[in-house]
């Protein structure tokens, strides 16, 4: 009797608890109808144009990143992919100076590290996505390719961002890729020894090749990389004719999004509905794919499936996964400690139209420790079909905290054990 009344007092108080987080919104914290590439001089802007180097309806932008610096304050990077000609610049800090289509960008970490166009390997080609570490570094991947030409082998370049100089460059060999049929576009990073007691030496980072089918991983401490390969790494075919805001195209991406919770590597090709994982302990051990790239195939497993497929993604440290899915568009999120399946692919109530094909994402802690969701949207199928129209707002770097979603969970999981306790 006394047990009843205590299960009916706590659910009477829990919802209570639930809702004492108001429920947040997406925001937009800047947006630009075409992107406003700033150059350090106006002679590098005019030769800029004269080369066929500025040419701004060209430009689309993938990734964000976000950074607190106690003496810089706060910065927003975005990177442009040199899909073709005409981009100046391919990584680039968001300023507060304003044009009609939007916020000026300027080069980072600064123009020269730009201007070579793949004619000098030892600056930046071409970056589709980056990762900023709690060791206040940035770690860039470049491609080296320009309108699917390799210029240069793909490297990873890791910039001080107390010092905005060059840290370290790790460039792959030619084993880790194949020239033009390899693109890497996505890393992710683990910090083993993040400061204050940690001094950043040991780290992983997990690189999508999205077009030759793999992962590649590299070690710090052994200042080497590895390739991993696996079925699951392919797109689908049935799933590679996409709808977004009731536009088709067709894109064949295979690995694509990545997220961790420091145990599981997770991860999808873009033209699939399926997530699948692989434990991390598999994949950083060198020796496992000493013989054979395609080896452990008995580690990788399907974790569930999504209602739509999605691109970038992105984990927070509560084990949330979040993805934008592509039709109907949501933006999504699965714990996982359910099944992947749609019933437990929750939506986070969010303005459609601000989130067609969301490219670039990560989970941002603020400088008072708490996490907030960042995205880059771009309607790319608007992109691929040519449907572009330069009068409306094309491309938007969004913003939402996640207080209220990680509360929630905290609290219906308090509930949970409570009840059984009770
Ligand atoms: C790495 O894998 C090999 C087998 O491929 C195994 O013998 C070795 O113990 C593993 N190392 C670690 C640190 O787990």
């Amino acid at each position: 009797m006394l047990g009843r009344f205590f299960v009916v007092l706590l659910l009477v108080l829990t919802p209570h608890a639930i809702l004492s987080v108001k429920q947040r919104e997406l925001e937009t914290v800047y947006q630009w109808k075409q992107m406003v590439f700033g150059f350090p001089t106006e002679a590098d802007r005019q030769e800029a144009i004269a080369n066929g180097n500025l040419v701004p309806e060209n430009a689309t932008p993938i990734d964000v990143a976000t950074h607190q610096h106690s003496v810089k304050g706060s910065r927003v990077f975005t990177t442009v992919p040199r899909f073709t000609t005409g981009i100046p610049y391919t990584l680039a800090v968001v300023t507060d100076a304003n044009e009609p289509n939007g916020p000026v960008l300027q080069p980072y970490p600064d123009y020269s590290w730009h201007n070579s166009h793949g004619s000098n390997c030892d600056k930046i080609t071409s970056v589709f996505r980056v990762a900023i570490t709690e060791c206040n570094q940035m770690f860039v991947l470049d491609s080296g390719v320009i309108s699917g030409v390799q210029h240069c082998p793909p490297q990873l370049l890791v910039f001080d961002l107390n010092t905005d100089t060059l840290f370290h460059r790790y460039r792959f060999e030619s084993s880790m890729y194949v020239a033009v049929a390899s693109l890497f576009i996505t890393p992710l990073v683990i910090v083993h020894d993040p400061p204050p007691k940690g001094r950043c030496r040991k780290l992983q980072v997990y690189i999508a090749d999205v077009t030759f089918h793999g992962l590649v991983v590299y070690d710090s401490e052994l200042n080497t990389a590895w390739r991993v390969e696996n079925k699951f790494m392919y797109p689908d075919p049935d799933h590679g004719t996409h709808s977004i805001a009731n536009e088709k195209f067709i894109l064949m991406d295979g690995m694509f999004g990545l997220a961790s919770d420091r145990e599981q590597l997770y991860f999808h090709p873009l033209a699939s509905v399926s997530e699948y994982a692989v434990p991390l302990s598999v994949i950083n051990n060198r020796t496992n794919f000493k013989e054979s790239v395609d080896a452990m195939p008995q580690a990788f497993r399907t974790v569930g499936k999504r209602s739509s497929p999605c691109a970038t993604q992105a984990m927070d440290s509560h084990k949330n996964l979040y993805c934008v899915t592509f039709n109907p568009i949501m933006l999504t999120r699965w714990s996982p400690n359910k099944p992947y399946n749609i019933k437990h692919e929750i939506e986070i109530p969010a303005d459609r139209q601000l989130i067609e094909f969301v490219s670039g994402m990560k989970v941002h802690k603020n400088d008072v420790g708490k996490e907030e969701l960042w995205m880059m949207s771009n309607r790319f199928q608007k992109i691929s079909r040519g449907t572009m129209d330069f009068g409306e707002v094309n491309f938007r770097i969004l913003r939402r905290p996640l207080d209220d979603i990680q509360h929630a969970s905290i609290s219906s999981q308090d509930l949970s054990q409570r009840l059984i306790f009770t």
